[in-house]
């Protein structure tokens, strides 16, 4: 053909355009944190080079952005050497040693003693340190010859490292070819790969969903990450690179380590934005103190600070000694990990029932904090650790969450460790300890499993649950009864004074000014209080019941939806299934809840001590008629009968009526196109069966009594001022708080976000606000400070 050779040139020419285009945007994206375009347009664009090279496949070369997943898994590692060693660090821990540190730089270097205390001239030679956080990962190289990533590799034992090419250009934030222009001709840069914080909680959580394994840290899953002899694996990974130095060098590059840290991010490799020059020791530990501050709320693990001295020439003069730079010190944040033992496991029995162990530890300081406490989750977690009494084990805490079993030693389990047992009996009340089953419904099947969650069976007449019980009753996003402290409830429990919830309402002041802390006026406050929670509205009392995966936007959702306590009560669990976020393990939960006489009880007994809804009548608006027939069959549960096969018997059948009849009309169901054999005869079976007609009739007439039937009248959503608008609120509200905020604007119809979107409608930013509002500002979002959120909501009304 005559215009395939002018078909190719443009074709190489877009795609050259195009690959020029990406590389721009990754650059934009990864190094300087300033997205240039909107995920979909990025896509865009690498979906039309994707097509553009499938058509001219000899076009395709290494760099492009589409070829970071090689196809092939490899057998084994090959080796590299590193002409320029890779070598580690020498720590700091006290100040004295950082000062130690300087004190040598400045001996090294001919420079005075750093006597400050009143000589003049040694302040003009503080020396210059480049400050950068020490990630805590996998230190990496990587080699680019002519600006082109030719090489990856570990730093293994610093001479000799693993060819890891394959798996490093599968790292987002690496870039295939150098950007800009004037890097030398071959030029190593070395750096660490990690897992962010949030990438380390997603990773492990899909792990544990797909049944895989989970890794114990940050830097464990970026190492385990990163040796995949299949780069497929690599790629599905939330790695990261910082760079944070070089090794070999061919040409030129500036004379310092900024210098050198702001060419290789100009060239594209993302380096640390904490990245600072300190002028002498003091400044030194400055650095490390403000680091120190912000280390759990960055968003990734760092153990330290590393301080290297700025100038290269310095560098060179001052030398090495055995593998570590005589130039540059790590210093060191308190670990946040330590050993220690375990010395029992017991059992603690929340408010639901649950039996969960809990580790009783020696005493150990992690990160300044004493902890002689860990949680364990539940059973499975115990088995999944392998976890023995006894045994030596690894105890982590991050953040504000509580202490964590990470690893067991299993070199040093003691030959007289024994096996975690469950209880059989609740070692609170000493009623009988069930292991829960997990119900799964899957197409025409119930299927039960063992869970890993054990429940003592006691209920309210158990202690320990009804201690819980009432303390989430009267906690201040459920009935929100003031002065009633979690030690109040326990001697209100104990004097056996409060049986139940409803117990709270028929106290005296004679019996709560014989309280520990409770003087007459305090007394006379909390039967106030008590009195006061007398009419809370619907969705506060569903939350106060504490059912169980009932959550307080569940709650708002179920009053909001249904409207009224019996509607709630009486729903069945295929109809609370239509409402958003309510799934059918959710649903089971609720059903069950009300179903239970003895929870029966005590919504009858706080009935009759005169507590009486608020908002209480009208269905909600947006679930009117939001039901469908053919969503109807499809929660019936019939084999083989999916989305698909609902919707061509709705048509078909044109009513529930309709279809019943249908599926025992045999004629007629045979010549039916759209539905196979098997789903044909397992219709036929189902609405054989009188029961499941009677069901299936049952759901529908409470849809139908509920208004959500597909022949109820729908109702006008508009009513609301921000109906179908999503808020976000962030930093610090001063005049309102963050939660009557979010109350306010849910009444006014809108949704309350955690996080800032596309999608958001408008964020109120406080002060501190942070992230939220850097990306609502980037995003172009409407952006409101507290008072013009408050005169807005005056505004609405
Ligand atoms: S410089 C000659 N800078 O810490 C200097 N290392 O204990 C070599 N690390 O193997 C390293 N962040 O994996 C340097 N900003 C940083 C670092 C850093 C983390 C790791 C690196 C190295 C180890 C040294």
């Amino acid at each position: 053909m005559t215009d395939a050779a002018p078909s190719a040139q443009s074709a190489a020419k877009r795609i050259a355009q195009l690959r020029s285009e990406l590389d721009e945007h990754n650059y934009r994206y990864h190094v300087l944190d300033e997205p240039s375009i909107p995920d979909a347009e990025y896509d865009r664009l690498y979906h039309e080079l994707k097509a553009l090279e499938a058509e001219h496949p000899e076009l395709i070369t290494p760099d492009s952005p589409t070829q970071r997943v090689g196809s092939l898994a490899l057998s084994a590692f090959g080796e590299v050497r590193h002409e320029v060693p890779m070598l580690s660090l020498g720590n700091a821990f006290e100040e004295g040693d950082l000062l130690d540190f300087d004190r040598r730089v400045r001996e090294g270097l001919d420079l005075p003693a750093g006597d400050h205390s009143g000589d003049l001239f040694a302040e003009g030679v503080d020396v210059e340190y480049s400050c950068e956080p020490k990630l805590d990962g996998l230190a990496v190289s990587l080699l680019y010859e002519r600006g082109q990533l030719v090489r990856g590799a570990t730093r293994g034992d610093g001479s000799t490292g693993e060819d890891i090419s394959a798996n490093v250009r599968t790292i987002r934030n690496i870039p295939l070819r150098l950007h800009g222009s004037g890097w030398p001709e071959v030029l190593e840069v070395r750096g660490e790969v990690f897992m962010s914080k949030a990438g380390f909680e997603a990773l492990n959580a899909r792990q544990a969903e797909s049944g895989g394994k989970t890794f114990a840290n940050p830097r464990n899953a970026a190492a385990g990450s990163l040796r995949q002899l299949d780069p497929k694996i690599t790629a599905s990974r939330p790695l990261e690179l910082c760079a944070y130095g070089i090794g070999r060098v061919e040409g030129e590059l500036p004379q310092t380590h900024i210098g050198i840290l702001q060419a290789l991010k100009g060239w594209g490799l993302p380096i640390s934005r904490e990245l600072k020059l300190a002028k002498g020791a003091q400044q030194c530990l400055d650095y490390y103190r403000a680091i120190g501050e912000r280390r759990e709320t960055l968003p990734y693990e760092i153990d330290g600070v590393v301080f290297k001295v700025n100038s290269l020439a310095s560098q060179r003069e001052l030398g090495f000694r055995a593998r570590e730079p005589r130039w540059a010190i790590a210093h060191k944040f308190p670990a946040m990990e330590e050993l220690t033992e375990l010395l029992a496991v017991e059992f603690q029995v929340g408010r639901t029932g649950a039996v969960t162990p809990v580790a009783r530890l020696q005493p150990v300081k992690v990160a300044g904090v004493t902890v002689s406490n860990a949680t364990l989750h539940n059973m499975d977690e115990v088995a999944r650790l392998g976890l023995m009494v006894g045994d030596t084990v690894i105890i982590r805490r991050a953040g504000d969450v509580i202490p964590q079993v990470v690893q067991v030693v299993r070199e040093r389990r003691p030959a007289d460790a024994r096996a975690v047992q469950v209880p059989e009996q609740c070692p609170v009340c000493g009623s009988r300890v069930e292991r829960t089953q997990l119900v799964k419904r899957s197409k025409g099947r119930e299927t039960l499993s063992e869970g890993a969650v054990y429940r003592c069976v006691g209920r309210l007449a158990c202690a320990a649950q009804l201690k819980q019980a009432i303390i989430h009753f009267v906690s201040r996003r459920a009935m929100d009864i003031e002065g009633l402290g979690e030690k109040s409830v326990e001697q209100l429990v104990d004097e056996g004074l409060v049986r139940s919830p409803a117990d709270l309402y028929s106290l005296t002041f004679e019996q709560i000014v014989g309280l520990e802390g409770f003087a007459e006026l305090s007394s006379n406050n909390l039967l106030a209080a008590i009195a006061d929670s007398r009419t809370p509205s619907l969705a506060r009392f569903i939350y106060a019941l504490g059912i169980p995966d009932v959550g307080e936007e569940t709650a708002k959702l179920l009053a909001r939806a249904l409207g009224s306590l019996a509607r709630i009560q009486r729903a069945l669990p295929e109809v609370l299934t239509y409402l958003p976020d309510v799934g059918l393990e959710v649903a089971h939960e609720i059903r069950n809840f009300f179903a239970d006489g003895h929870n029966q009880q005590v919504i009858r007994d706080l009935l009759a001590r005169g507590i009486a809804l608020q908002e209480e009548g009208e269905l909600g608006a947006e679930f009117a008629a939001c039901a469908t027939l053919e969503g109807l069959l499809d929660k019936l549960n019939i084999a083989g009968i999916a989305a698909t096969g609902a919707r061509k018997l709705a048509e078909k059948g044109g009513s529930l009526d309709g279809v019943i009849a249908l599926s025992q009309d045999w004629l007629e169901l045979s010549v039916m196109k759209g539905l196979n054999e098997k789903a044909k005869q397992a219709l036929r079976e189902h609405f054989a069966v009188p029961a499941n007609v009677e069901r299936a009739r049952t759901i529908e007439a409470q849809l139908r009594e509920f208004g959500m039937h597909w022949q109820s009248e729908r109702k006008a959503v508009e009513g609301l001022p921000l109906a179908g608008q999503t808020w976000v609120l962030t930093g610090s509200l001063e005049v309102m708080s963050r939660d009557v905020a979010k109350d306010k604007l849910e009444s006014l119809g809108a949704k309350v976000a955690g996080s800032v979107s596309a999608k958001t409608t408008c964020v109120v930013a406080g002060p501190g606000a942070g992230s939220k509002l850097a990306k609502a500002q980037e995003l172009g979002l409407r952006v409101l400070d507290e008072a013009e959120f408050l005169a807005e909501l005056s505004r609405l009304g």
